[in-house]
């Protein structure tokens, strides 16, 4: 990929979520999917045939499979309870709320409390906000933040369906949250963070939102071993969540130096197996996996 800059690396990101919204991938293929292949054709930036997490590799365009552009991926709700999810969370969720774009499960790490103020990072169609909702209750309050517009309206229409109260969706960049100082209990986040262009950015941010003692519980994709150049300039790997992913060695200094003490990163090496299929026949799955970051807001 030609050197892009941080604004640039945005749009990609921000163009591919937005076709993801609008449905090209997750589920049936969609009736306008001959149209969304044609936008991804014809975009500045040029974002190969995949949707969400997941992406063909420039070098094996000719042989792809899968992705909005050649058939159904697989079912949002099977990519779901394989992270952990259970039929119950999915089955409470409003139609088009998970979109399959996971990588792992931060409510469960979370430990979400009633009463509690908890931010979505990333919130996509709106699935952690919806189930975070339930456990913090009619006193609670949580807030998704996400900057592609599709994204939030999908998400603001899945609330409406469901006539929830205690959930809010804000169009913002994870990197200058729309949020106030010191509100925040709990952040979690869902296989977002590597998409940021400026990861030290969104950790100062996520610091300066949490109340003293509060914590962030987030699943992301990290890197074990460095990326072969060929692979860290691809846009469609990055934009499929993969070669923007950061090192253990500099998330954990990114936590450090906004502040955060009690830092967990845990590694998931069986996640290798489904980041296997978002490229099929790449080895990209290599060079990244899953895992859990973890850190506390020092109380002063
Ligand atoms: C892989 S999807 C995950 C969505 C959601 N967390 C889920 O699990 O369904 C990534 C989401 O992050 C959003 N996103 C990516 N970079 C962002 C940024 N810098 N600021 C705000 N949102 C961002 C995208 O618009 C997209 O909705």
């Amino acid at each position: 990929m030609k050197q892009l800059n941080n604004d640039e690396i945005r749009d990609a990101v921000r163009n591919h979520y937005g076709k993801t919204a609008e449905g090209c991938c997750g589920g049936p293929v969609p009736k306008d999917a001959e149209a969304c292949c044609v936008a991804d054709a014809e975009a500045e930036v040029v974002d190969e045939n995949a949707c969400g997490c997941g992406a063909t590799p420039s070098s094996d365009i000719s042989s792809a499979q899968g992705g909005c552009c050649s058939g159904p991926a697989l079912s949002p709700d099977k990519t779901s309870k394989a992270l952990g999810y259970s039929s119950d969370e999915l089955a409470s969720l409003p139609e088009g709320a998970n979109l399959g774009l996971g990588c792992g499960n931060p409510q469960a790490i979370a430990s979400i409390k009633q009463g509690e103020t908890v931010l979505d990072l990333g919130s996509g169609a709106g699935m952690d906000c919806f189930l975070a909702a339930k456990t913090t209750g009619a006193r609670g309050l949580v807030i998704g933040v996400d900057m592609t517009p599709e994204m939030i309206a999908k998400a603001k229409l899945n609330a409406e369906k469901t006539g929830v109260k205690n959930v809010e969706f804000r169009l913002g960049e994870i990197e200058n949250l729309p949020v106030a100082d010191n509100n925040v209990d709990v952040i979690i986040s869902n296989c977002v963070i590597n998409l940021s262009p400026e990861k030290w950015k969104v950790y100062s941010e996520a610091f300066r939102v949490l109340k003293p003692g509060g914590r962030i519980a987030v699943s992301d994709i990290v890197l074990t071993a460095a990326l072969p150049e060929e692979l860290q300039n691809d846009l469609s790997l990055y934009t499929g969540c993969m070669a923007g992913a950061s090192s253990l060695p500099d998330i954990e200094s990114y936590l450090s130096e906004a502040g955060f003490g009690d830092i967990r990163i845990s590694p998931k090496d069986e996640s290798r197996e489904f980041i296997r299929e978002w490229v099929p026949g790449s080895k990209t799955a290599d060079y990244v996996v899953s895992a859990t970051i973890e850190a506390i807001k020092p109380r002063a």
